[in-house]
């Protein structure tokens, strides 16, 4: 079973991006043995200042649970047009260059507004794209997060969950049937 790894990419309390990587970990979880982080956990005061090529241990640890997957699935909330600092900040402190190297990475964004995290899904996809990860190319925006998405049921709309849970179910497929024999050839 493939190893994979939700991460809600903010540290605000009580945000709909945990609510929603709590229900595509619980929905992954059918297919694939999987653990929900949290940027609420990255020790954050531990890197004030700017401690880049000295990481703390309170981060490589952090780091290093998280890292140890097949696959990754970031659930993205918009913040500002773009994806929140926190979530740069934990990527800027992420061992370079072999990590999310050639690793598969499916994203979701969500946001109050109508354009669902759009921008800043794509944004990320630009920095995963840097970093050489393997995109899955089914995403999903959630817009108008408040009233379209019920954190037991998913989505309120049956054509955009059937799209969902279509990305939810056959991610950890992909992640599985990736040969990393003919990914590092
Ligand atoms: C700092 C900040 C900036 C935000 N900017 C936007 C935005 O540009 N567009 C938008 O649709 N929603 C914006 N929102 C609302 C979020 O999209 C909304 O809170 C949503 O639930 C995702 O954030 P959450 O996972 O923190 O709950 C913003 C929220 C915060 C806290």
């Amino acid at each position: 079973m493939a190893k994979i790894h939700v991460l809600s990419g903010t540290d605000r309390p009580d945000s709909n991006a945990l609510r929603v990587s709590k229900y595509a970990a619980n929905m992954m979880a059918q297919k694939a043995d999987v653990e929900l982080f949290t940027l609420e956990d990255f020790p954050l005061a531990d890197v004030v200042g700017g401690v880049y090529g000295k990481t703390p241990k309170s981060v490589t640890d952090f780091n290093d649970k998280f890292l140890d997957a097949d696959g990754f699935l970031f659930v993205i909330p918009e913040y500002n047009g773009g994806f929140p600092g926190i979530l740069k900040l934990f990527v800027d402190y992420l061992p370079f260059p072999e990590s999310l190297y050639k690793v598969p990475v499916s994203v979701v964004g969500e946001a109050a507004g109508a354009f669902g995290a759009l921008r800043p899904v794509e944004q990320f996809e630009q920095i995963l794209t840097y970093r050489k990860a393997i995109i899955y190319p089914e995403r999903m925006f959630i817009q108008n997060v408040n009233n379209t998405f019920d954190e037991k049921t998913g989505l309120k709309s049956e054509k955009l969950q059937e799209l969902f849970e279509k990305q939810l179910k056959c991610f950890p497929d992909f992640v599985s049937k990736l040969d990393y024999n003919l990914v590092d050839a």
